[in-house]
């Protein structure tokens, strides 16, 4: 009987998320389901197999009805953005990093060693970048974010090793598109050069046309966390966490593309007003290889023309 946790479950990638368990949960594939997060939609309803916590993962009330039945599957979403983190330190730690670690322990005194799959992130590899990223690149995070994901990751690691957990930590590089935050990401500029123009407005880029950046559309996320979650253990790396595929391209590039998609050139709806520090730390992405998810069968989007078909297609589901 599998028995699935979502935290995070309605954030961007949660809902998604939670899409797909559902259908699941509908044709029998798993027996139940529980999401937590802060927030709902206000029409999530509870049914067969399936329920909403609502509230802190970090308040051990919540982590009691979240943990019961003692899930099997656990997809651990809930997180701060880089931005909020940076800017409310206690928050990214107690968010980022304490409330993993509430749920690693409540798991491992369930004593299932259940699955469990955390959003870790390409920020763990700080600045200046080498000249190319692997899944063996050192970790020098400079934003806290990436250090908290760097803690969540080695937390995994060691309940791994001792037994408690069958950890995956994957590092998700920028999901697009998201919809519209005043919270979002710092690098979220990417889901808004797509977003933006294709719903007709006018749109100031804050990093230069040859910024570059690694990309993957929201359904190929989702497609990858699935099968993180269901690789064999034996597969899998002894630190347990590694890149999440993803296309490299340059902003210019980008931005080509979504005028493809479109049947129209899309200059006029786009200025580029770089911001000091930004396109260093968050567009100059050099050319990357994930070895450990191209063996395990998961792939990015193939191509720009694809990731943006799709990346606008996932805006508009989760947006409604
Ligand atoms: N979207 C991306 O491009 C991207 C890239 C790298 C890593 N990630 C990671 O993936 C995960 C999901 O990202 P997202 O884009 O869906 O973010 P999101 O902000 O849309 O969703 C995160 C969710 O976590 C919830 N949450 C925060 N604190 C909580 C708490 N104490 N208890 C319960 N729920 C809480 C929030 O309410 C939110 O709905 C995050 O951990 C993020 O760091 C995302």
């Amino acid at each position: 009987m599998t028995h699935v946790l979502v935290t995070g479950a309605g954030g961007y990638i949660g809902q998604a998320l939670s899409a797909r368990l559902k259908a699941a949960l509908q044709t029998g594939q798993i027996a139940s389901v529980t999401l937590v997060d802060l927030h709902f939609a206000a029409d999530v309803v509870d049914s067969a197999g399936l329920r909403h916590v609502k509230g802190d993962i970090g308040d051990p009330s919540v982590l009691d009805k979240a943990t019961w039945p003692a899930p099997t599957k656990v997809f651990h979403l809930a997180g701060i953005t880089s931005r909020a983190a940076q800017d409310d330190f206690a928050l990214g730690l107690r968010v980022n990093v304490g409330n993993a670690m509430a749920l690693f322990e409540r798991l491992r005194l369930q004593g299932r060693a259940p699955v469990v799959v955390c959003a870790s992130s390409i920020a763990v590899y700080g600045v200046p970048l080498p000249g190319a990223v692997d899944d063996h690149t050192p970790l020098k995070p400079t934003l806290s974010y990436g250090a908290q994901k760097q803690m969540l990751e080695i937390l995994l690691a060691d309940y791994s090793q001792r037994g408690w957990l069958d950890g995956r930590a994957v590092r998700l590089a920028g999901i697009v598109a998201r919809p519209r935050a005043p919270t979002a990401a710092l690098s979220a500029f990417a889901s808004d050069l797509i977003r933006e123009p294709a719903e007709g407005r006018h749109y100031i880029c804050p990093v230069a046309p040859n910024a570059t950046v690694w990309l993957l559309s929201l359904p190929a996320c989702i497609e990858c966390l699935l099968q993180a979650a269901n690789t064999a253990q034996q597969q899998l790396p002894a630190n347990r966490a590694w890149n999440l595929p993803a296309l490299r391209a340059s902003v210019h590039e980008l931005a080509q593309a979504v005028g493809r998609h479109l049947g129209r050139d899309i200059s006029d709806l786009i200025d580029y007003q770089p911001q000091p520090g930004l396109g260093a730390q968050f567009a100059t992405w050099p050319p990357l290889s994930t070895d450990i998810a191209n063996q395990l069968g998961m792939r990015h989007d193939g191509n720009l023309h694809t990731l943006v078909a799709r990346a606008l297609a996932s805006t508009t589901d989760v947006a409604a």
